[in-house]
């Protein structure tokens, strides 16, 4: 089964879409949103859970994608579970590269894979404004990738704040905060 994919959505949000995450770190000790050791530690566990994702029966063709995911993306779905926990997980493929085009990146996409971004849909409460989903942000080798400010881009990514995940996300048709099936 292919998971349909809809374009319409990605070219208005990504013609507004500018960059990356970018809000300052805070120093107050105050545990952030996001980028947390518990954070960090459940996204390193999905990483750990969604190996072989690549393998996943729900995936799309790898198609065009936009600011601030890749010029090239791919998604897959699939349940994982965590501490016996079993969570619905999105992937995204993120692929750039000078010079690169959908043929290229769809025959050999390790080479062109700059990032990954996933949704897990967390337990109720866990983020109750924004249909509790977790956010993080990998290299393509699975460390959990920073902002410009170090903050590591893990947790609910970043709530509060008019820029990141949650924020353009929360453009996404129906309030599930989901762009694909829009
Ligand atoms: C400025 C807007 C914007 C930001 C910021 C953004 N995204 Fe997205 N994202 C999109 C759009 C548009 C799509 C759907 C189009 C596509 O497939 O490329 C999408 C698709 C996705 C998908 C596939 C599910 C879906 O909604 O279709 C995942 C997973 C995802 N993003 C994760 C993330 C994560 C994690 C972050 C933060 C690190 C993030 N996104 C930041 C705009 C954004």
């Amino acid at each position: 089964m292919r998971i349909k994919v809809v374009l319409g959505a990605l070219v208005t949000v990504a013609a507004i879409a500018t960059g990356v995450v970018i809000f300052p770190a805070c120093s107050s000790g105050m545990p952030m949103p996001f980028g947390e050791e518990e954070d960090v530690a459940f996204a390193d566990a999905v990483w750990k859970a969604m190996d072989g994702y690549e393998m996943w029966k729900m995936q799309s063709d790898v198609y065009p994608g936009g600011t601030p995911h890749g010029m090239f993306v791919k998604l897959y779905y699939n349940m994982v579970t965590v501490d016996g926990t079993p969570y619905h997980v999105i992937v995204k493929d993120n692929f750039g590269g000078e010079g690169i085009d959908l043929e290229m990146v769809s025959a050999d996409p390790a080479t062109y894979l700059m990032a990954v971004t996933i949704m897990v849909q967390r337990e109720a409460g866990y983020d109750a404004d924004n249909n509790d989903w977790f956010w993080a942000k990998y290299m393509a080798d699975g460390t959990v990738d920073k902002n410009p400010q170090g903050m590591m881009l893990a947790g609910r990514v970043a709530k509060g704040m008019d820029m990141g995940c949650i924020a353009c996300h929360a453009n996404a048709q129906g309030g599930d905060y989901l762009f694909t099936n829009d």
